[in-house]
């Protein structure tokens, strides 16, 4: 495995393995790896000729207040990971390599985020199109793997692969999680003991949601609240959302239609969970 940490070198290599006839599968991510992303490596590993993984802490996509000081970080850890499950380049660049100048541009989202994430966390999507966008172009390649841990995520890439014609076909892996349902993020080290025991009922209380929805429920009103309740009365942390929408579209609607997410975030006290449910509303 190389470890490159320079851009200009990472698109010289894979502009040379392109060359040579093979595919690219690249994983981005923001290291502190963990089983989810690993999953994402090992179905690009199966899929493609050569894996990129990235390790970046995009500043662009965290607000003001937020955790990017905080964010959790594991180089040996993330070296030895990489290694273990084949990854043929590892890119490593520093924040001053992809950001040496005050951009003048930057990709800013108009849909699919004035909702979930997007609405409470504002400039976050237009910060992971722009570095993902940097990223597609440095790295070249032909499968993009995304979790749908961070569903909307994947939507709104998809729609920037769309709208912007990338020849980069995204795909989506599920979430994967502990043994207890809460879904594996380099976040839950920041839980406390008893956070770490309460934080499952996310999980929980979003299968519930989609069994009311599958066993006939019509007002989406009364999931969200049956939700809202099950999570406030099993955890300390303060919900910041609980939608039920379109998938990937990401519209409200009135009552249950085709594919939709059911969705929360809880703020605990050093740490802001977010799980899903994409599923078939029939
Ligand atoms: P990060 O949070 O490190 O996640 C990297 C990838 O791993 C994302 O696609 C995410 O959805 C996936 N992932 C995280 N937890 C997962 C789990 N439990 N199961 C399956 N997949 C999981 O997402 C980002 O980084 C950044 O926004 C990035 C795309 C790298 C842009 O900066």
């Amino acid at each position: 495995m190389k470890i490159i940490d320079s851009p200009e070198i990472i698109q010289k290599k894979a502009s040379e393995f392109k060359a040579q006839g093979k595919q690219i599968g690249f994983v981005p991510t923001m290291g502190y790896l963990h089983e989810g992303h690993e999953q994402l490596i090992k179905e690009a590993k199966e899929e493609n000729d050569i894996v990129i993984l990235s390790i970046f802490i995009n500043p662009l996509q965290f607000g003001e207040g937020e955790d990017l000081d905080r964010y959790p970080r594991d180089e040996v850890h993330d070296q030895t990971v990489a290694q273990k499950l084949g990854v043929d380049l590892l890119f490593f660049p520093t924040k001053e390599s992809m950001y040496p100048t005050e951009s003048a541009i930057q990709l800013s989202v108009n849909k699919r985020t004035n909702v979930l994430c997007g609405k409470s966390r504002p400039g976050h999507f237009d910060g992971v199109v722009t570095v993902v966008a940097k990223l597609f172009h440095l790295c070249q390649p032909a499968k993009a793997y995304f979790g749908m841990k961070d569903a909307q995520q994947v939507a709104v890439v998809k729609a920037l692969v769309d709208d912007l014609n990338f020849p980069v076909e995204i795909v989506p892996v599920a979430t994967v999680r502990e043994p207890d349902g809460l879904a594996k993020s380099s976040r839950n080290v920041n839980l406390n003991d008893q956070e770490r025991k309460d934080a499952p009922v996310i999980y929980a209380a979003l299968q519930q949601g989609r069994e009311m929805i599958r066993n006939g429920e019509q007002d989406l009103n009364n999931v969200k609240t049956a939700v809202n309740t099950f999570i406030e009365t099993h955890t300390h942390g303060k919900i910041d959302y609980v939608e039920l929408l379109s998938y990937p579209e990401l519209e409200n609607i009135d009552r249950p239609k085709g594919q939709m997410i059911i969705a929360a975030a809880v703020q605990f006290e050093k740490a802001r969970l977010i799980d899903n449910q994409v599923f078939d509303s029939h």
